[in-house]
């Protein structure tokens, strides 16, 4: 069989529960809360855009309608805002699917972790090379995104790749971390990796954080693994298998990372892109040094 080498597919895992929200996410998923106007979930499939990929896959669980409702067309909405001459607002809501996207939907029935919602695309994916992307971890890059820098990476190599970047020593117990042999600056070669260690069992503080590059061949492994840390199908287990396979690489990324799967992530992702937001930024910055007076 041929082998695919351009990363044209994307998983997007998105049945969590957000348990972390409540109530925010009582009926709506994490992944639509929005960074200042627009939901986690879209600037995820931006930068998949960004890096030339054209499948969205969705892997969804309860409560997820309003993630279909957002990629879809909003026929009324539209209807609406031309009607009333919003010709700029008529555009973002347009721009939300862009042309040559497919979104593509499947479900996830029971919440059996990370590593069994990759396994739910296998049969959209099928032998191709694909990204994972995790919505609530929300990356801000410079020049180009993250995924687009990771698909760079797997072009020239055609090995799996994790983002990864170092953590304080005390916070192993909320990563994958990874033990790794030194390649270049920003490539390490993943000799192992094991999923939310205590610090003083921690391989190293190089931490994976929510992308990935995958070569299918972690399908099979996704099929054999037990469940793993807290009860469930772990990627970082199946992962750990492909690395007695195949070599995979750990990636250091350039760009910033806020965990908003934390509400002070959030709040830190909020303040740092009204600080960037071309509509609000000079008041917003104004705002805050008028707080820091007051402190
Ligand atoms: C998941 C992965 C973990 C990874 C993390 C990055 O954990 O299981 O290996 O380091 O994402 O955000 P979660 O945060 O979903 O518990």
């Amino acid at each position: 069989m041929r082998k695919v080498k351009v990363i044209r597919k994307a998983v997007f895992p998105v049945a969590g529960m957000g348990s972390r929200f409540l109530p925010a996410t009582k009926a709506s998923p994490k992944e639509m809360m929005a960074i200042v106007d627009k939901p986690l979930i879209q600037y995820a499939v931006e930068e998949a855009v960004a890096a030339g990929i054209t499948d969205m896959i969705f892997i969804t669980g309860r409560s997820k309608r309003s993630i279909e409702d957002h990629f879809d067309k909003a026929y009324e909405l539209e209807a609406e805002l031309e009607k009333r001459g919003k010709a700029e607002l008529l555009r973002i809501t347009r721009e939300v699917i862009p042309d040559g996207i497919n979104c593509i939907y499947m479900r996830q029935s029971e919440p059996l972790g990370l590593g069994h919602a990759v396994l739910c695309a296998q049969a959209v994916i099928k032998d191709e090379p694909f990204a994972v992307i995790l919505a609530d971890d929300f990356m801000v890059a410079e020049a180009s995104a993250v995924t687009q820098q990771m698909v760079q990476v797997y072009e020239k190599h055609f090995n799996s790749v994790l983002a990864v970047h170092d953590v304080p020593r005390d916070q192993t117990r909320q990563y994958g971390i990874v033990s790794s042999v030194r390649v270049n600056d920003e490539l390490e070669q993943v000799t192992g990796i094991v999923e939310k260690p205590e610090p003083e069992e921690a391989p190293s503080t190089l931490a994976v954080v929510g992308r990935y590059i995958l070569t299918p061949r972690i399908f099979h492994h996704l099929q054999n693994v037990k469940p793993g840390a807290g009860g469930e199908i772990q990627l970082t287990d199946a992962i750990s298998a492909l690395i007695e396979e195949e070599r995979v690489l750990a990636y250091r990324y350039h760009g910033e990372r806020y965990d908003c799967g934390s509400k002070l992530g959030y709040l830190q992702a909020t303040v740092a892109s009204g600080l960037s937001h071309p509509e609000v930024k000079e008041e917003f910055a104004e705002y805050l040094r008028n707080l820091n007076l007051g402190a």
